[in-house]
């Protein structure tokens, strides 16, 4: 595709008026999945954050990291379990979700914004005493539900001019170690205590689909009240379900919007925030 100097200006005008509404408003991204894994796409996003940074916007990187603990976990030979879509987490494994996330996905990420000319900061949920979790229940071993938010380290970092990056393993509040969180439930929770503007999810699909084999039957937005109708008219089910709690609970508690939106997509956040139309489901 070529684009001549006409459409690249419509395309800058279109954004003009989203980059007044949203210019010192915070943006919570959830990134994992494959947007995550290949290089080509992680470079599109990465680019995308440090773009929005530097047009004024506050944005809040919260990130996962699934297939890349799953990866260490096999070098290891240790086997990954799953209850309920969840990961059971026993210490051992606790211990390499830690040093996948926060040390090795974690400093990537930050390093890679730096890179393009970016500011970041890289934080787990411990650092500065960020999130506070207890078990979620026996089933899961180490995987914690959060009880507490402690927003100062990441507006500090806002306020300095730093993307925080957000690993999200949290500090035990009723014993002495750590937990694992799901990041898009970890992404909800903080896009709550921030009163953010927007939180994303970069997610492996395009969005809210009404027939999960047609892409083109997006369902381009979507009120929160409406979502307990289309889960029980089945349009969203499996995976989704979890996915659209958190939009709705982080809707509900004062985010003015939530957008599920497709990681595959190269540009897909700049695309979603700066155009009219978006690029993926938009809860409101
Ligand atoms: N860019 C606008 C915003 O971020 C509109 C996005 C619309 N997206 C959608 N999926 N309907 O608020």
């Amino acid at each position: 595709m070529s684009y001549s100097v006409i459409d690249r200006a419509t395309v800058l005008n279109e954004a003009l008026p989203y980059i007044q509404r949203f210019n010192n408003k915070t943006v919570v991204v959830k990134y994992g999945g494959n947007a995550m894994i290949s290089d080509e796409l992680r470079s599109a996003v990465i680019s995308d954050i440090v773009l929005l940074s530097l047009v004024g916007i506050k944005v809040v990187v919260v990130h996962g990291g699934g297939p890349e603990i799953n990866e260490m976990l096999n070098k290891v030979g240790k086997e990954s379990k799953f209850v309920n879509g969840l990961r059971y987490t026993d210490q051992e494994t606790m211990d390499i979700v830690q040093m996948v996330l926060c040390g090795k996905l974690n400093k990537e990420l930050v390093s890679r914004i730096i890179d393009l000319g970016g500011k970041a900061l890289g934080l787990c949920g411990i650092d500065g005493g960020m999130i506070k979790a207890v078990q979620l229940s026996e089933e899961y071993g180490l995987v914690g539900e959060i009880t507490d938010i402690n927003t100062e380290p990441i507006t500090a970092a806002l306020e300095n001019g730093y993307i925080p990056v957000i690993s999200t393993v949290a500090q035990a509040a009723d014993h002495s170690g750590s937990y694992n969180i799901n990041a898009d439930t970890a992404a909800a929770k903080i896009a709550s205590a921030l009163q953010a503007e927007k939180i994303i999810l970069l997610t492996d699909i395009r969005g809210l689909l009404r027939d999960v084999n047609d892409e083109n039957s997006l369902i381009n937005s979507v009120r929160a009240s409406e979502v307990p109708a289309l889960v029980k008219e089945g349009i969203i089910k499996g995976g989704m379900i979890p996915k659209l709690e958190c939009c709705v609970e982080a809707v509900r508690s004062g985010v003015k919007s939530a957008h599920i939106i497709d990681g595959r997509i190269k540009h897909s956040i700049l695309i979603e925030l700066l155009s009219d139309s978006g690029v993926g489901t938009m809860i409101h």
